[in-house]
């Protein structure tokens, strides 16, 4: 059985388990969110020992270059001695400056973080509550037009972080937060390409970040935004978002909601199936799809099947921490 050796401690894994599960079922503790290989919280770094290439996808060069790995992802097949991360990997400090409620359950938290450098609109980053929880969220700022980097958090019932941010947050407080993390954003390679960019609650948040991005970038070709919840008051930025149209005549913007009778504007389904009954054929179309992770999983193969292609589709599925 694998042995894994961390702060002079020895833990035996069991057949087929990862690092943090041998780890945490020794008593342990290791930070972890979305035990799938998503949100790097469970990062740490082999230092004798080798680590299977599967535990080290999606990090950088620098860091699997000095033998970090994502414990969630990874099934060692011989002995192992682990350290937690390093600076090199490590936190920034962040300040937030603004706190706005954005409907009944979704706060906008603006963060200022001096040390955070290049970040993409529609990445994320972690949120440290405290040394070992953590939780991922979109950004929604635009980099070059908004000041400060900016987050939507949804209240989950009884959520250790999201509860915390919602009901603890104050402005002025300091915080722990990551390095921007993720693939979902717009690259201006193909100015005049379609855009299609679906999500539910606050999954808007890195599409608001893209559109914004896409637009500073100068892209030409269109852009249909479909953002749904079940009622109308999940919506928020409504203004915001007509405001766009109005100064772009190629942006187009779809409110949706799929359990009661819309009134105005707005469209009466799920998102996915307003978009496809309104667009014939997405072959050349780029998709971005943020939020719940079933919504995000179905309109993938909805979308592929109406002719996107898989390499230009894009998605940040919200996934559950484990309870
Ligand atoms: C890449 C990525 C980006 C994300 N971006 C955002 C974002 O921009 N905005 C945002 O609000 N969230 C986002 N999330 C989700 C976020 O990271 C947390 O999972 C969420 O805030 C719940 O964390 P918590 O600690 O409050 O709840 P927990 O304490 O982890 O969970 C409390 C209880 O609620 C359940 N639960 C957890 N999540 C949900 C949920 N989404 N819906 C219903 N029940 C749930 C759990 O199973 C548990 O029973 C993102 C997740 C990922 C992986
Ligand atoms: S990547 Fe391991 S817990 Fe998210």
């Amino acid at each position: 059985m694998p042995e894994i050796l961390l702060d002079d401690k020895a833990y035996t894994g069991a057949d087929g388990e990862t690092v943090l599960d041998t780890l945490t079922r020794g008593g342990a503790t290791v930070p972890s969110s979305c035990r799938s290989g998503v949100c790097q919280t469970c990062l740490m770094r082999a230092v004798e020992g080798s680590v299977p290439a599967a535990s080290q996808k999606g990090l950088k060069d620098t860091l699997r270059a000095r033998g970090y790995f994502l414990a969630c992802q990874c099934t060692p097949t011989g002995t192992l001695r682990v350290e937690r991360p390093g600076a090199e990997a490590g936190r920034l400090a962040a300040t937030v400056r603004a706190i706005t409620p954005l409907n009944r359950e979704i706060v906008s938290v603006d963060l200022e973080c001096l040390d955070m450098g290049d970040y993409r609109a529609g990445q994320f980053i972690n949120i440290f509550k405290d040394d070992t929880l953590s939780r991922s969220y979109s950004l929604a700022s635009t980099p070059g037009v908004d000041p400060h980097l900016t987050l939507h958090v949804r209240k989950v019932a009884a959520g250790r972080v999201s509860g915390w941010i919602h009901e603890a947050l104050q402005v002025g407080d300091r915080v722990a937060v990551s390095q921007p993390l993720g693939e979902c954003f717009y690259l201006p390679s193909n100015p005049e390409q379609p855009l299609l960019l679906l999500g539910t609650g606050s999954g808007l948040a890195p599409l608001y970040g893209i559109i914004r991005d896409a637009l500073h970038l100068g892209h030409r070709g269109p852009i249909h935004l479909y953002h749904g919840s079940s009622h109308r008051d999940g919506l928020y930025l409504i203004d915001e978002l007509r405001t766009l149209t109005h100064e772009h005549a190629n942006v187009h913007y779809h409110p949706c909601v799929s359990r009661e009778e819309p009134s105005g504007d707005l469209r009466r389904g799920r998102v996915v199936d307003v978009a496809v009954g309104d667009l014939t054929g997405l072959a050349g179309w780029r998709v971005f799809l943020c939020g719940h992770p079933d919504m995000v999983q179905s309109a993938k193969k909805r979308l592929y099947l109406a002719g996107a292609s898989l390499k230009d589709m894009y998605a940040d599925a919200f996934i559950r921490s484990a309870a």
